[in-house]
């Protein structure tokens, strides 16, 4: 009988990794058999957040002045959504731009120089161009000539993926430090006669930078991610892509701004953010009393207020900053880490949660000791 290697894969047995080759018989059929243990114990490394960092711009545009564009109120806003307010950036002010600023609070926190970051991911739907990536104007601006740059697409389920990407890279070894970045300018891609929508999107970047843990640091320490593909109806930008580019004739058609299908995307976000955060709850070996600060994607308070209720967490554990920022996306749970760390909403040895929602539809969480 002919057997040959077709690939292999590596899998944690009894505290190690093993090394498995996938065999394949002349026959056709498959079989796995045990290759080589590369080691008698597990040899992933703790990966740590070791800074945080956010920027905004400096235009504010408050709901009484979207009541001016559209028929809407600041009442239906902040009763609906909890926005009192957004910012958005200017017209020269690209999400490179922002990515770039965010990123440089996070790497002075860290105290990691630009110049030895190693991978720089950013999560955006608002790239500066559609090739090459915004991680690759990021790389430039910061002068970080020795990373590996590279941008992912998972809405506002961004930061967490590119968490938890970053993670699985440095605890494999690949890599001893990543700078993840959420960053958006949803502005340029908002339909401001929507009054469905208009009202709800705002601008700005969040940035952590990730790293190799030292023994007696905090790590993450679990994460989850997820996506429903039959979904992507409930929320999308239709044109813009190979499926509806973009041509003379439906420029005004409104298919290169955020389309959303409200109510559903809320159901679907209670249900699909609650799971992914209790995933990681159990997954850390917590409980609810055991988490000092949730910090989830800001998009609506209705929204937050029932996930907070059903993981049992009380309300002056988890952080909100929608009310001056509105949703970011990709942003928003980057953000609103930052300025959680900054005020002290969490120390060292804390226990915090982080969990976002999504267009795909998408979702992660990642349970984090500070
Ligand atoms: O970041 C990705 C994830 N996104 C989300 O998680 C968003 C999830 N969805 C939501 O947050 C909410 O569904 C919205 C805030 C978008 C809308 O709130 P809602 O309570 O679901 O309102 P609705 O869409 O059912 O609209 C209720 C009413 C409608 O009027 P009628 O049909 O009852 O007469 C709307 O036309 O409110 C009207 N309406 C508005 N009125 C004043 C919708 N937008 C506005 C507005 N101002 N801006």
């Amino acid at each position: 009988m002919q057997v040959f290697c077709r690939d292999f894969k590596y899998c944690a047995k009894n505290s190690a990794i093993v090394r498995i080759a996938l065999l394949r018989t002349c026959g056709g059929g498959s079989a796995i058999t045990v290759f080589s243990r590369m080691s008698e114990t597990t040899s992933e490394f703790q990966v740590c957040i070791a800074g945080t960092g956010s920027y905004v711009p400096e235009k504010v545009l408050t709901n009484e002045e979207l009541s001016k564009r559209v028929d809407t109120s600041d009442e239906w806003i902040v009763s609906r959504t909890g926005i009192r307010e957004r910012r958005i950036a200017a017209a020269g002010e690209f999400t490179s731009h922002m990515a770039t600023h965010a990123a440089r609070k996070a790497l002075e926190q860290a105290g990691i120089e630009a110049k030895d970051v190693q991978l720089i991911i950013v999560a955006t739907i608002t790239p500066d161009t559609p090739t090459p990536a915004t991680a690759c104007y990021v790389q430039q601006n910061l002068g970080s000539m020795g990373a590996v740059a590279f941008d992912i697409s998972a809405a506002c389920s961004g930061f967490l993926y590119a968490m938890k990407i970053a993670k699985r890279l440095i605890s494999s070894g690949a890599f001893e430090n990543a700078l993840i970045i959420g960053a958006e300018k949803l502005s340029a891609v908002t339909n401001w006669e929507d009054r469905a929508t208009c009202v709800l999107f705002g601008d700005g970047a969040g940035a952590a930078v990730l790293r190799r843990a030292e023994p007696q640091e905090g790590s993450i320490l679990a994460t989850e991610m997820g996506s429903d593909g039959n979904l992507t109806h409930l929320l999308n930008i239709p044109g813009g892509g190979t499926a509806c580019p973009i041509t003379s004739d439906n420029v005004n058609d409104h298919l290169f701004t955020l389309n959303m299908l409200g109510k559903e995307v809320f159901k679907h976000a209670v249900n699909r953010m609650k799971e992914a955060a209790e995933k990681v709850i159990e997954r850390a070996g917590l409980q609810a009393k055991d988490i000092a600060c949730v910090i989830p994607h800001q998009a609506n308070l209705r929204i937050i207020d029932a996930i907070a209720d059903r993981l049992l967490v009380p309300n002056d554990r988890v952080f909100v900053n929608l009310d001056k920022y509105g949703n970011t996306s990709a942003a928003a749970v980057a953000i609103a880490l930052d300025e959680a760390n900054r005020s002290g909403a969490f120390k060292r040895g804390d226990n915090i949660v982080l969990v976002v929602f999504g267009a795909g539809l998408t979702w992660a969480a990642a349970a984090v000791r500070w």
